[in-house]
């Protein structure tokens, strides 16, 4: 009976990636996503938590990455800086049920959400339900960039993100301005006609600024000049989520009802929809 418990295990990942994140209006759910290991999604999240985290109220970062990177450098975090709340979703816990591990405080107003490397085509639909901005770090390299073509590919096609709802967008991550590879990169993302918000330039700002537990702009500023300014031109497009959703409200005649909800409609209430 494999298809039994084929059927079980998949009922069960669906229950639980609908806990994923609950579903409030007015919640800021900032997906960090690129099945290519190392393209500096955790690195993001973090920056941008502790931007949030600055500004206040507090944050929260839920760490899907099995290798609890972001909350590692949450444990690494001074308590003199502004705090985050940290959700290790990566951790399977015997003793709390899943919704429980994965509760979002109710004040909370910006979650980061940092996805794991190698993630399935389920995975990236849910991971993406639900978000007001998807954010998909790339590296200047070819097999980086062919990479993240699939993957934005399959946002499209596969996790059905509409470009009109303007919530893709794409950062250059480790560039070296001047190479071939920046300059393919450039062309790559613009063919695909998806905004690139930030240049971050490879620096060791940022690898030290993970292993003292803090954000970019928590660092002295005269080294990090540049680094906190694309930091903050992130920041600031994320803030405009709800215009990008209004617009795109607008322009589609889009409903704001999640798919989610239509999915689990029972069939009498299909027939009289
Ligand atoms: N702009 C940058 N300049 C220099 N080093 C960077 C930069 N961004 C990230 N890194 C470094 O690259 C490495 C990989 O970054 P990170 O762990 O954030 O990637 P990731 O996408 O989360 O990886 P994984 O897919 O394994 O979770 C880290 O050592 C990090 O310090
Ligand atoms: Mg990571």
């Amino acid at each position: 009976m494999n298809w039994r418990k084929d059927c079980q295990a998949q009922l069960q990942h669906i229950v639980e990636a609908m806990l994923i994140t609950p579903k409030r209006d007015n919640l800021n759910k900032i997906v960090i996503l690129n099945p290519k290991g190392g393209c500096g999604k955790s690195t993001l999240a973090t920056n941008i938590a502790a931007c949030y985290a600055r500004r206040g109220p507090q944050p929260a970062i839920m760490d899907y990455d099995p290798q609890g990177s972001t909350i590692a450098w949450l444990k690494r975090r001074s308590n003199d800086l502004p705090t985050i709340h940290g959700i290790a979703a990566f951790k399977k816990s015997m003793q709390a049920t899943r919704s429980w591990q994965l509760r979002v405080p109710d004040d909370t107003v910006n979650l980061i959400v940092d996805s794991p490397a190698s993630i399935s085509h389920d995975d990236l639909r849910e991971f993406t339900r639900d978000s007001s901005s998807i954010l998909v770090p790339v590296l200047p390299s070819s097999m980086d960039i062919d990479a993240a073509s699939k993957c934005i590919a399959d946002l499209l096609l596969v996790a059905k993100v509409n470009r009109n709802e303007g919530k893709l967008a794409v950062i250059a991550n480790r560039t070296r301005k001047h190479t071939k590879s920046f300059g393919r990169l450039m062309r790559f993302l613009d063919s695909l006609g998806i905004p690139i918000i930030a240049v971050l330039r490879d620096s060791q700002n940022f690898v030290h600024a993970v292993e003292q537990g803090v954000g970019l702009h928590e660092m002295q500023p005269s080294r990090v000049r540049p680094d906190v300014e694309q930091i903050e031109k992130i920041v600031t497009w994320l803030d405009g989520w709800e215009a990008r959703r209004t617009r795109a409200l607008k322009i589609t005649g889009m409903r704001r009802q999640p798919f989610s909800r239509v999915s689990i409609l029972r069939k009498s209430q299909v027939r009289s929809v």
